[in-house]
């Protein structure tokens, strides 16, 4: 029997996490030939997920450049993408979720005759703009893609009200609960690393510990600058502790640093790996975020997350009651974390451990497909 020659082409931390365990699987089924390729979109922050996992990649693009554009990105990712599809000859491509790199490794597959299969399928805001520039980048790749990996129900629907076809389309779960279950597995079998010290001297008992994370271009400048002041504001609540590991785009770094450095009790921190990120989620009273991925861990977990944006393409927590919008205003962010914090019924509504992204066997699903 044939096998099917597939690339798996990643670039940023969240696709690594997300892809990691479908390529640990793809890799064991031997009806699958498969190789990994890095764009190295991200750098460090990549690499510190493929140690976590143990992934090494047959090919990395080694992309990144400092404060990179997003045309120069684009134009380099389609072009070194390219070369490595005439000389592999792959049967298919699997890109996933919302990046540049899925979006241009997906048209450069669709130039060259290759299917494409995009995991994290359907998520819609259905507004250019936001999130910027991921929502036209998950409709590029819907537009090209053969077959379709939806989370939920609902990114299935907004597929089909797309006309994409109903056979293409197969709802898996997240395989983030995936990477999730890997990860809260290591660390309740006692994982630990130098990471996780110094989580544990950080983090004071007693204390409410607020945990940040944040990094969307369409919050860059004055949205910045609104989040690190409310959090300024935040670290003067008696007995709150604020650990901010501080994404390493320089549009972030410069507000977060200049604004908040210097404060005892915030810890601006270098980006975690992603077993000890997912350790201080655990430890965390509340989560104040704009990120995709820490939305759909954090309900699992049982920890209140407030999103700092207008919009989401992951409405399923956030019905559910334990994902709240609170837009970048200060007096919002301040006033909804104040509310957790002194109102017991409202925590604990919050905080009810809740599932709506996955079961953790969405790559037994997407792996049987290519049994
Ligand atoms: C990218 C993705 C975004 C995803 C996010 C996850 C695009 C357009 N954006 O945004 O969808 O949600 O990753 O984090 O695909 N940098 C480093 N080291 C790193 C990573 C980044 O120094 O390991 C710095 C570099 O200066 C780089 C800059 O951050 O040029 C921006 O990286 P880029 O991938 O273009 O954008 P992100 O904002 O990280
Ligand atoms: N994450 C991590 N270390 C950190 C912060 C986040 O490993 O210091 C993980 C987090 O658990 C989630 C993913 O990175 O799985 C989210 O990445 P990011 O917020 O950069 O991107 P997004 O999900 O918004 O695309």
């Amino acid at each position: 029997m044939k096998k099917n020659k597939i690339i798996a082409v990643f670039g940023t931390r969240p696709e690594a996490i997300k892809m990691a365990p479908l390529v640990l699987k793809l890799k064991n089924n031997p009806a699958v030939e498969l190789k990994i390729c890095i764009t190295a979109q991200h750098r460090q922050m990549l690499d510190q997920v493929l140690e976590f996992f143990e992934i090494t990649p047959d090919f990395d693009l080694d992309l990144m450049k400092a404060n990179q554009s997003l045309n120069q990105l684009a134009s380099r990712i389609l072009t070194s993408f390219d070369q490595l599809l005439e000389q592999e000859q792959p049967d298919w491509i699997f890109v996933h979720g919302d990046t540049t790199t899925s979006s241009m490794c997906a048209l450069s597959a669709f130039h060259r005759g290759v299917k494409v299969a995009h995991v994290e399928a359907g998520l819609r805001t259905y507004m250019k703009h936001s999130p910027f520039p991921e929502e036209i980048n998950r409709q590029i790749t819907g537009r090209i893609a053969d077959l379709h990996f939806s989370p939920t129900q609902s990114s299935q629907e907004n597929l089909l009200k797309e006309g994409v076809a109903e056979k293409s389309i197969l709802i898996t779960g997240n395989t983030v609960i995936d990477a999730l279950h890997l990860a809260v597995k290591k660390l309740s079998d006692g994982y630990i690393d130098e990471e996780i010290r110094l989580l544990k001297s950080i983090i004071t008992p007693g204390k409410k510990l607020i945990t940040v994370t944040g990094h969307r271009r369409e919050n860059f400048g004055d949205g910045f600058d609104r989040i690190c002041n409310s959090i300024k504001k935040l670290s003067q609540i008696p007995d709150v502790e604020v650990i901010f590991p501080v994404h390493l785009n320089p549009n972030v770094q410069k507000p977060v640093n200049e604004i908040l450095s210097g404060i005892t009790n915030i810890h601006l921190i270098a980006p975690l790996a992603y077993p000890a990120f997912v350790y201080l989620m655990q430890y965390s009273h509340i989560i104040l975020t704009d990120s995709g991925g820490v939305q759909e861990e954090a309900p699992s977990l049982g920890k209140p997350v407030l999103v700092m944006r207008e919009n989401t393409e992951r409405p399923e927590a956030v019905e559910a009651g334990t994902v709240k919008l609170v837009g970048t205003d200060p007096d919002m962010i301040y006033e909804n974390v104040l509310n957790l914090m002194t109102n017991a019924a409202e925590y604990e509504k919050m905080s009810t451990a809740y599932n709506p992204y996955g079961d953790g066997q969405a790559v037994e699903r997407i792996n049987e497909l290519f049994d």
